[in-house]
């Protein structure tokens, strides 16, 4: 049965002005997903992965037997997604994370997850005073008031390197230039689809992790959103 994605998470539809919103936008691969829910934590902020959303869209679509780039089939995925499975190691391949590039390029789709990003940000679960959400289209689309805005990059040889790592570890053996071509692929989609695409916004601290370890990386995020968080922290009305 059909349910508009807010309906099966029961946010509302008002948006809080008063919520803290850390933006992590940025290219496959670039270690912003880790960096964000390491901001999330030290910060003790709730934590969205959006790509999630699209890869679990995408995964409906396939499940389906559809075709991810139809829009009645994408969006009927869109309004499908089995949060169950937002952990699992299923919506992971890079075959889905094409498939969810491919679902992602439709207004439609993309309309359909609009609310429930922007409800998580106004109302962030666990009574958090704010949220971090990673993406392609947080602090250009979702949400560009966010307190605190990251580009997040690498250099794509350093990413397909990293994916290749992530990968062996898994156990799964792919030729290091097949993931480049791929990586260089997806982000060249997702650069130029004409709905939301992936774009630094004007006011975003970019972040190159191509020479950094995970915790120079995650030093480096900090520095940058630490001031306007912290301020934004101390000056939010309590009560
Ligand atoms: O971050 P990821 O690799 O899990 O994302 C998978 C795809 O989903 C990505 O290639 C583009 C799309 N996506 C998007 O269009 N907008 C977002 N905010 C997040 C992901």
């Amino acid at each position: 049965m059909e349910r508009p994605i807010e309906k099966i998470r029961g946010y509302g539809s008002a948006m809080s002005p008063q919520s803290i919103v850390i933006a992590v936008d940025g290219t496959a691969a670039s270690g912003k997903g880790t960096l964000a829910k390491k901001l999330a934590q030290h910060f003790g902020f709730a934590h969205l992965d959006s790509g999630a959303l699209y890869r679990l869209a995408a995964y409906s679509v396939l499940e389906a037997k559809g075709d991810p780039k139809n829009e009645a089939d994408a969006l009927r995925g869109a309004q499908t997604i089995d949060f169950n499975l937002a952990g699992d190691a299923r919506i992971r391949t890079d075959f889905i994370g094409q498939a969810a590039s491919f679902v992602a390029a439709i207004p439609a789709v993309r309309a359909a997850l609009l609310d429930f990003q922007r409800n998580f940000l106004a109302h962030p679960p666990g009574g958090s005073p704010g949220a971090v959400m990673d993406g392609r289209d947080i602090g250009t689309v979702i949400c560009p008031g966010a307190t605190a805005k990251l580009y997040v990059d690498a250099r794509p040889d350093v990413r397909a390197r990293r994916r290749w790592t992530e990968l062996k570890a898994m156990g799964i053996r792919r030729g290091e230039g097949d993931l480049l071509k791929e990586l260089n692929a997806r982000d060249a989609a997702d650069k130029s689809r004409p709905v939301s695409p992936l774009v630094q916004a004007p006011d975003a601290a970019l972040l190159d992790t191509s020479d950094l370890g995970i915790d120079a990386a995650f030093a480096a995020a900090l520095a940058l959103v630490s001031a306007k968080v912290e301020s934004a922290l101390k000056d939010r009305p309590r009560g």
